[in-house]
């Protein structure tokens, strides 16, 4: 096999477009997400002078902080997770951060945001556009809405452009909780003041299918069941649940990954055209899509998903333990950590074309990525030159870590007459761009300053997934037996590749990137 790389032919200058004077709230401001992500992608925007010179950011928490100590915190967060920053870049920055205590079930902790936002807006020169952003675990999102919505806080100010809130998935449960949930959310929060948040499509090789398929005109007209044999999308993780045990136990892969990211990239990828690049467009789209998947019904819910669960093994040459020995677990814990599943959607396009996705946590290499195989040729005229067969044209869209993409295709081999080989063509993001794209949350949350929620999920587009994925969620819930075990560092689970094999066809090797 062998590499050919494209170069950009043609520059085209892309100036972001800066945030309005706005502040910032973040719920659950100690917790793990806002000092990994968060505070760093916060840094990187003000670095990048997206963000308005009044820019400040309240940090809210039941951890007893002073400002000071708020802001020592955070600049040892942002310094670990991107190394060399400059002293005084974020001095400046941490400055603009400030800590208000409390408990969430408290109304007085709500009235007390609002007296420092009101002083806070006036030191500052911001008008009242305000992010709210909850990042805690998602029984208190319901709670932090209400409190916010009886301070006042969730009021859109004359004249200011925004008041939002930010919501991490998974957003609900299942259908039921989450009706309920955007009910008490909807109580103080209109549709377009809420963005649910789904860090994957803030990804530059996420966004990028938008604009492969619809800025080019070749792929469209194969784009179909009359060209495509299947379509694998893949989110394998070489991590295991880490520090997040407690939420991860409660939700699962089948929530924490396959209700989101996987769906959502399924929907970016088989949704029809949208007209325009207008946020509710695609998101009509996409709904459009998710509705269109074939229902699943009590059988396929067990013969077309299945589950895993780790245990103890290696991963990068290191002994790691099995899932139930991971701390916040319980011991005799159900919970899978990989969740494979075939799809069929009954429309047109893709009638009979099946789309198989997987998700798991403690695999051998880390890798996203969509992987388009073609059909066949239907003749081979090589016969006689021994290829009866030939492999099939794969595009494979690389999402994470080596961002980028890929086609294998047939072609002549220097050689013999009629000698062929399969070719690779690939380009990599950080080979044309320079450098690797930037963390999903910048976008995101500059996005939210922005207003603009085309890469945000509305309400339709969960219960969609939900509805879909129900009949699963009460086929394993009735299910006594445990999730089949799979040993930490392996590239697949086994049931995984017999359910694809069944259907004669494997699964892209995860190590072919
Ligand atoms: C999160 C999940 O949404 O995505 C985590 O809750 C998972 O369990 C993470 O590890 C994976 O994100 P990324 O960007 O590393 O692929």
């Amino acid at each position: 096999m062998s590499d050919i790389s494209p170069t950009v032919t043609q520059e085209i200058i892309c100036a972001e477009t800066p945030a309005p004077p706005v502040a910032m709230v973040v719920f659950g401001a100690s917790g793990d997400l806002v000092h990994r992500k968060l505070l760093p992608s916060i840094f990187e925007l003000y670095g990048r002078e997206l963000l308005n010179a009044g820019f400040y950011l309240i940090g809210c928490g039941r951890t007893q902080f002073t400002d000071e100590r708020f802001r020592t915190d955070a600049a040892d967060a942002i310094r670990e997770t991107l190394g060399g920053v400059s002293s005084d870049v974020l001095n400046r920055f941490v400055a603009g951060l400030y800590y208000v205590c409390g408990d969430y079930n408290d109304g007085s902790f709500y009235k007390a945001v609002a007296v420092k936002m009101n002083e806070l807006d006036r030191r500052h020169n911001i008008g009242g556009n305000r992010v709210f952003y909850l990042s805690v675990p998602p029984p208190l999102y319901g709670i932090i809405a209400e409190g916010l919505g009886n301070a006042g806080l969730a009021c859109q100010v004359p004249g200011c452009q925004n008041v939002c809130v930010v919501v991490e998935k998974p957003f609900g449960r299942d259908l039921k909780s989450a009706v309920e949930l955007n009910q008490v959310i909807q109580k103080h929060f209109s549709e377009h003041q809420i963005y649910r948040i789904d860090h994957y499509l803030g990804k530059e090789t996420v966004q990028n299918i938008m604009m492969l398929r619809f800025a080019n005109i070749i792929f469209e007209p194969v784009w179909n069941h009359n060209y495509i044999d299947n379509i694998q999308i893949t989110v394998a993780e070489s991590l295991g649940v880490e520090y997040r045990g407690g939420y991860y136990d409660k939700a699962g892969a089948l929530r924490d990954m396959f209700q989101s990211h996987l769906l959502g990239m399924m929907s970016l990828v088989a949704m029809e055209p949208p007209s325009s690049f207008e946020a509710d467009h695609i998101r009509d789209e996409k709904v459009k899509l998710l509705r269109s998947i074939r229902h699943i019904d009590p059988q396929n819910a067990i013969t077309d998903f299945v589950r895993g669960q780790y245990i103890a093994g290696v991963v990068d040459g290191k002994p790691v333990p099995g899932y139930r020995q991971e701390p916040g677990v319980r011991h005799e814990s159900k919970t899978e950590t990989f969740v494979a599943a075939k799809l069929f959607i009954d429309n047109w396009r893709w009638f009979g074309v099946p789309f198989y996705l997987r998700a798991g946590k403690r695999l051998a290499v880390k890798n996203t990525e969509i992987a388009i195989t073609f059909r066949k040729v239907p003749h081979s005229m090589f016969v006689s030159a021994g290829l009866p067969h030939l492999p099939p044209n794969v595009l494979v869209l690389q999402i994470q870590p080596k961002e980028g993409i890929l086609l294998v295709f047939q072609a002549k081999r220097p050689g013999s007459k009629v000698c062929i080989g399969t070719l690779r063509m690939q380009f990599a993001y950080s080979d044309i761009f320079g450098s690797v794209p930037p963390e999903a949350y910048q976008r995101l949350l500059l996005d939210c300053m922005l207003g603009d929620q085309t890469l945000f999920t509305r309400q339709d587009e969960v219960e969609a997934c939900w509805r879909l994925l129900e009949p699963v969620l009460q086929a394993w819930e009735n299910q006594s037996t445990m999730p089949d075990e799979y040993k930490a560092g392996v590239e697949n689970f086994p049931k995984a590749d017999m359910l694809i094999e069944s259907d004669g066809r494997k699964w892209r090797s995860l190590s072919a990137i």
